[in-house]
């Protein structure tokens, strides 16, 4: 990576952290089908529904289905995780995390190889899920992309919708997200005057 372009990387890898911040806490004040303790299953009912799944396809889930409530958590720790070692990591002159100065060096060379093996775990998981997403519509006749896109999903038989988007809620808790990855971001100590004290 140019270091010319690093400051994207950062407003991208910050953003990126206010989002996951942001669904964490939409998953306990959100709206019906967002809410963690509607989609975390589990790995009792995790088998069950595979099982459903495999004996008859046609089965309908409406909002996440298990599986893909795993892929939720999994996406959210995976990314979180890649922002917070990005704070931490560091190493090329004028590429480095805000917390990368205030940091032992074990946790500098944690955070560096963390942030690499990381990203490429996180690689294999989009791939993943691109895969699932290319079964459902081969195997299963189902396009799952406008409910990713849009949010709205057909249900059959005595499924509830969502009355509410609850706008309001969703954008005070966006300014808290953003509020305290700002304050990590600004509570780090400042960078040492010289850049030598890196190495
Ligand atoms: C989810 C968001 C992020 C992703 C996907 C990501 C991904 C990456 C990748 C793929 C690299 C190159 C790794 C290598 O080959 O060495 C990298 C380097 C780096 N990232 Fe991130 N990053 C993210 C967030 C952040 C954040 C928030 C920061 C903090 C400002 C950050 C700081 C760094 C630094 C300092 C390097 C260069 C490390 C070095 O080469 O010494 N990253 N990142």
């Amino acid at each position: 990576m140019e270091a010319s372009g690093f400051w994207l990387h950062t407003i991208f890898g910050y953003s990126a952290l206010v989002l996951v911040l942001w669904r964490l806490g939409w998953g306990y004040i959100g709206t019906r089908y967002a809410l963690f303790r509607n989609f975390i299953a589990g790995p009792r009912s995790t088998l069950a529904y595979l099982r459903a799944e495999a004996s008859d396809p046609s089965t309908i889930q409406v909002g996440h289905s298990p599986t893909g409530g795993w892929a939720i958590i999994a996406m959210l720790a995976l990314i979180g995780l890649q922002a917070c070692s990005g704070l931490l990591n560091g190493g090329e002159l004028l590429m480095e995390g805000p917390w990368f100065q205030a940091v032992p060096g074990w946790a500098k060379d944690f955070a560096h190889e963390f942030h690499e093996l990381n990203f490429n775990i996180l690689l294999g998981l989009v791939g993943l899920h691109l895969a699932a997403i290319l079964f459902y519509a081969v195997k299963r006749k189902r396009n799952l992309l406008p409910a990713m896109i849009t949010g709205y999903s057909k249900a059959g038989g005595d499924s509830q919708g969502v009355g509410s988007h609850r706008l309001l809620p969703a954008l005070l808790l966006l300014a808290l997200a953003a509020l305290i990855v700002w304050a990590i971001i600004s509570l780090a100590p400042p960078p040492s005057a010289d850049p030598m004290d890196m190495f």
